[in-house]
């Protein structure tokens, strides 16, 4: 009895009311409007200086996608009517002495593979090549095609960049290389290359997401509305990317602050850090570490055990919630009691289940910012491995999405937009031609 009690103090941490749905949407609403307004807020709220596309947009462009450990290179052809090509993609892991050593060497190794990829033929025309730059960081725009790194979010901390622009390093580094035939002409931030991936081919699509490694979101703004930035062009619309992996207003565990404590960005990235594919199984790893201190698990024994940050990853935890417990002989444990296998499973469902519900909620509030009537339909393209591969956790958006806007819920469409970011970039470089 005393464990079942427990399993449910433990797990009742993690949850996510309607009542905290409620409040989530009412502050995301006032840290919009203050971000718009140009006011200290928790949501950066960043102009793209891009519209939507129409889904006429044409024109061969490479595409350089950086917003992890993996980059991503693709050669793409806009064929109009929605349609693409993909003649060739490269996909290439970062060194992690590249993403945390000098900011240099890290622009000098995104040259080398574009300089790699257009000798493997996967360009054409070497003379002009045009290329979208999705860089997934918060960037402040000063127009399409030249943006300053405000800050490194998902633990790359090279240095030098912070501050600068980074379509400039970019150039830079490609003419360093021999590769100044490259032209940059977009910089894009993942989420707003999904949305225009999926609005590419589907006129609803006002809103993308990213639920990966990070965590964050972009949507159609009116320009009026984005009073911090005077000259944007009145009765016109732009994308703007929320940043919402830093909102701050969220109901937070003592196991949320120590990782946020312990974390290269203290203070930063909260709602990330509680939602986003590279925190979560450290925050699992740590309710553990809590559970085996308090001999609530493994009967007190193997106090060794998940002491190694970010070891226990959402692969581990995804495999534990789905009742298998395989994953957790790397870390040492082969027999399981009945009891630790409930308790394990709950808390890896639970952590996983609030990741969900918060993400709906920020969905929610920015379907409502959009149309607080939900008259119109929205399409949300989302990207992203826990939207994509965990079990259960699209059902658990749309449970999120229904507590804060009823039946109108209907109204907002979760769609998948596999690899959209890359694809996107070169819509928005085709947008901007041809504006
Ligand atoms: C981080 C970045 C953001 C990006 C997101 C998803 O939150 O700051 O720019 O969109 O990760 O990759």
């Amino acid at each position: 009895m005393k464990k079942r009690g427990s399993v449910l103090e433990w797990t009742g941490l993690f949850h996510v009311s309607p009542a905290d749905i409620a409040d989530i949407v009412g502050g995301f609403h006032s840290e919009m409007k203050r971000g718009l307004a140009g006011e200290p807020s928790s949501l950066k709220m960043l102009p793209s200086f891009v519209a939507k596309p129409r889904g006429s947009e044409t024109g061969r462009y490479l595409a350089l996608d950086l917003g992890g450990t993996n980059l991503r290179i693709l050669a793409v052809e806009l064929e109009g009517e929605g349609r693409f090509r993909i003649p060739a993609v490269d996909k290439v892991v970062v060194p992690g002495e590249r993403m945390r050593g000098k900011g240099e060497d890290l622009f000098d190794f995104l040259a080398e593979c574009i300089l790699a990829f257009a000798g493997k033929g996967g360009e054409g025309n070497r003379e002009d090549l045009r290329l979208a730059f999705t860089f997934s960081f918060p960037t402040e725009q000063t127009r399409v095609d030249a943006g300053r790194l405000l800050v490194w979010t998902k633990g790359f901390t090279a240095t030098g960049v912070e501050g600068e622009d980074v379509v400039d390093l970019l150039t830079r580094s490609l003419r360093r290389k021999g590769a100044g035939f490259v032209r940059i002409v977009a910089l894009v931030n993942d989420t707003v290359g999904t949305l225009a991936a999926k609005a590419y081919t589907d006129r609803t699509c006002d809103m993308g997401v990213i639920l990966g490694t990070g965590t964050n979101a972009c949507y159609v703004e009116e320009t009026a509305r984005i009073t911090k930035r005077r000259g944007l062009g009145a009765g016109g619309e732009m994308i703007v990317n929320l940043e919402w992996g830093n909102f701050a207003l969220l109901r937070r565990t003592p196991f949320d602050a120590d990782l946020d404590r312990d974390s290269p960005n203290p203070g930063s990235q909260l709602l990330e850090k509680m939602v986003s594919g590279l925190y979560l199984g450290e925050l699992a790893r740590r309710v553990i570490r809590a559970l085996m201190n308090e001999g609530l698990l493994f009967d007190g024994s193997s106090r060794d055990l998940f002491t190694t940050p970010y070891a226990f990853g959402t692969e581990h935890l995804s495999a534990i919630a789905s009742d298998d417990f395989g994953v957790l002989a790397r870390f040492g444990i082969g027999n399981l009691m009945e009891n630790d296998r409930i308790l394990l499973t709950e808390i890896c469902r639970a952590i996983v289940r609030r990741s969900a519900r918060i993400a709906g909620a920020a969905v929610a509030a920015v379907a409502a910012w959009m149309d607080p009537e939900l008259k119109r339909n929205h399409t949300v393209g989302i990207d992203g491995t826990l939207f994509e591969c965990y079990p259960g956790y699209p059902a658990h958006i749309r449970g999120a999405l229904a507590d804060a806007l009823g039946p109108r819920a209907d109204r907002v469409r979760l769609e998948p937009a596999k690899d959209g970011s890359g694809i996107g970039a070169a819509v928005i470089a085709a947008v901007v031609g041809a504006q």
